[in-house]
């Protein structure tokens, strides 16, 4: 069994064309098998161009990538990707979207479809289409859908930015008894710093583009973690600490 840590070595990223751009500088960072990780950081700096880097979608100008210590060369059914707008297939049903990736594979595996649809809790919807659902419905079948190829390595740009704040706290729980379930090791983006700290063993604060890691913060409040604690002094302390480091780029 795959345990799903991340290195990331001096990895830099220009994009090319008439205007190119340094979207990374020499980053590096390291996600441990099983942890829930959170990168935050400004607009721009970086964020989705590091997950499609690590997502293999991306070719990195330099540096390394591996993930349970393979090189990252290419798109892999260990790494998971779920973004923040829908990406399900609409002439398909919400079975078929999940079922999707495992059959590319070769495996045709009903009952863990109607497993992976229970999980996110629709099980009643297998025959639905992506039009006939909510937006929180439509990203918990692009979650299941995800977990379908069982990766080690789940991937999430801002999943839940789309959503209204209620929807959003009910797939951070959900998303939270998931990743405790499967134990897999979870790379989050998000631009709410409450999010951030809700979710993460440790939250990754980026500078502005060129992206590095400005900073790594420990969150060790215990889990499960309850919506209360955004009222918390020391989650107070900590969100006001990750504001200030964002800050000094809207400074620079
Ligand atoms: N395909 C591309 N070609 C050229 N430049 C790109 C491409 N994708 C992103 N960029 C540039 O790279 C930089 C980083 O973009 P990226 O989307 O990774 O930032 P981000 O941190 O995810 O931003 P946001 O918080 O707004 O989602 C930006 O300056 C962006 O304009
Ligand atoms: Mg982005």
């Amino acid at each position: 069994m795959k345990s799903g840590d991340i290195t990331v070595r001096d990895v830099t990223l220009r994009y090319g064309g008439k205007q190119p751009v340094l979207a990374l500088d020499r980053l590096s960072l390291d996600v441990r098998p099983n942890e829930f990780a959170v990168i935050v950081g400004p607009s721009g700096c970086g964020k989705s161009s590091l997950l499609y880097l690590i997502a293999g979608l991306e070719d990195r100008t330099s540096g390394s990538i591996s993930v349970d210590g393979a090189e990252v060369q290419g798109p892999g059914a260990d790494r998971g990707m779920v973004f923040q707008s829908y990406t399900l297939f609409p002439w398909l049903t919400v079975a078929e979207n999940v079922a999707y990736g495992p059959k590319r594979r070769g495996v045709n595996d009903p009952a863990a479809v109607t497993r992976y649809l229970e999980e996110v809790g629709l099980g009643g919807f297998a025959g639905h289409y992506p039009s006939q659902l909510s937006g929180g419905m439509k990203q918990r079948v692009a979650i299941a859908r995800a977990l379908a190829n069982d990766p080690a390595v789940l991937l999430m740009d801002e999943p839940f930015g789309a959503l209204d704040s209620q929807t959003r706290h009910a797939m951070q729980r959900l998303l939270l008894r998931v990743w405790d379930h499967s134990k897999k090791t979870v790379l989050f983006v998000t631009h709410d710093i409450e999010e951030a700290i809700l979710l993460a063993d440790r939250v990754f604060v980026m500078s502005g583009r060129p992206g590095q890691i400005r900073k790594v913060l420990t969150v060790d409040f215990a889990r499960p973690r309850h919506e209360d604690l955004v009222l918390d002094p020391a989650f107070i302390a900590m969100k006001r600490e990750i504001m200030g480091l964002l800050k000094q780029d809207e400074d620079a």
